[in-house]
């Protein structure tokens, strides 16, 4: 009985369902008329093309604001960080100088990095600057002087670090070569009074006695203010980096060695806060590894 009963309901249920999804004598599909159905997607379709012409609008306008050429929006840093090369593992430079697999891995790296400041390549791509002036390329108002040229850095400015003479840039001999360079920022003009910023490296408090003799290519250990400004990567196409080349010349192994290399520039501020703790300087650690 009970049985019956549930059997009944439930093919009640299943007529019901099936009226709903289609109702023969009032013609409803789901509940709704045809004509019903097609007031609501008509609707929807008007709905959703205004939507995405608004859309379409606004990114339209949005976009003619925009400059090709240069950002619209840059960062509000004061000071450009820095970077070396070979930057190693999460800045740190350890090897073993018995062990050539240990260290050639930054020789490779700095192979690559410096293949395109080969003097016939920076012969062929850039100009020849007047050093300590800045090198400045005006746009005449709304015509674009592009693309722009870029300053000659050769690499044999880098002498005992420009791997030309000393392929293992003195990672054999335990006299590694670091570069230094300065980030792009679009514009900046790192000089005062056309000085060139120049840099200078420091041991960190716990072991000054580990680094005893530091050479610096180029022997002023500067940025050269020629290299300035620069115009980013669509305008200035041939654009190569100034570098400055350290030589730790005699430093402690088997020991840590902290380094920090900062810039020097009175159109720099430099930063003492927290905050721009990494602000124009890197710091990086230094281990050599030799058999006593
Ligand atoms: C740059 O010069 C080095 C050393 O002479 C050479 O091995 C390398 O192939 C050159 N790279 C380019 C891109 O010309
Ligand atoms: C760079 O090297 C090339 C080729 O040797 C030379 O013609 C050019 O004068 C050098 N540039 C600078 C700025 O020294
Ligand atoms: C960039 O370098 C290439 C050759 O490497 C040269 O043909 C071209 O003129 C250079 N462009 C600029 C804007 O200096
Ligand atoms: C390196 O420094 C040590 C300690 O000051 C000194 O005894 C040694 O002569 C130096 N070596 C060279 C090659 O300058
Ligand atoms: C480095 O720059 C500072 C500040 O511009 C200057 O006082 C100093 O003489 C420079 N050092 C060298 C070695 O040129």
């Amino acid at each position: 009985m009970a049985k019956d009963s549930e059997k009944k309901t439930c093919g009640q249920v299943m007529d019901e369902w099936k009226e709903f999804f289609w109702n023969p004598r009032t013609h409803e599909f789901l509940g709704r008329t045809a004509s019903s159905w097609g007031l609501i997607l008509l609707f929807y379709l008007i709905f959703y093309i205004c939507l995405a012409g608004m859309f379409a609008l606004t990114m339209y306008v949005m976009l003619l604001t925009l400059d090709d050429y240069n950002p619209t929006y840059r960062d509000r840093l004061a000071t450009p960080g820095m970077m070396i090369q070979p930057k190693g593992k999460a800045l740190e430079i350890v090897y073993n100088i018995e062990d050539t697999e240990s260290w050639d891995m930054y020789v490779h790296s700095l192979n690559t990095f410096l293949s395109t400041y080969n003097d016939s390549h920076q012969a062929l791509s850039n100009k020849e600057c007047t050093p300590n002036e800045l090198f400045t390329q005006a746009d005449s108002g709304d015509i674009k002087n592009n693309p722009k040229r870029s300053c000659q850095f050769n690499r044999t400015i880098l002498e005992a670090c420009s791997g030309l003479t000393d392929p293992y840039y003195g990672y054999d001999v335990g006299k590694p070569c670091v570069l230094v360079k300065l980030n792009r920022v679009i514009g900046m003009l790192p000089g005062k009074n056309n000085q060139s910023p120049n840099v200078t490296c420091k041991v960190k408090k716990d072991n000054e006695n580990a680094v005893r003799e530091l050479s610096f290519y180029p022997p002023d250990a500067a940025f050269n203010i020629m290299y300035f400004p620069y115009y980013g990567k669509k305008s200035q196409v041939n654009y190569s980096q100034p570098l400055v080349a350290v030589k730790f010349q005699n430093i402690s192994v088997n020991t840590d060695v902290s380094v920090e290399c900062k810039i020097n520039s009175e159109a720099i501020a430099n930063p003492t806060s927290e905050r721009d703790k990494f602000a124009g300087r890197v710091s990086f650690k230094l281990r050599i590894n030799q058999k006593v």
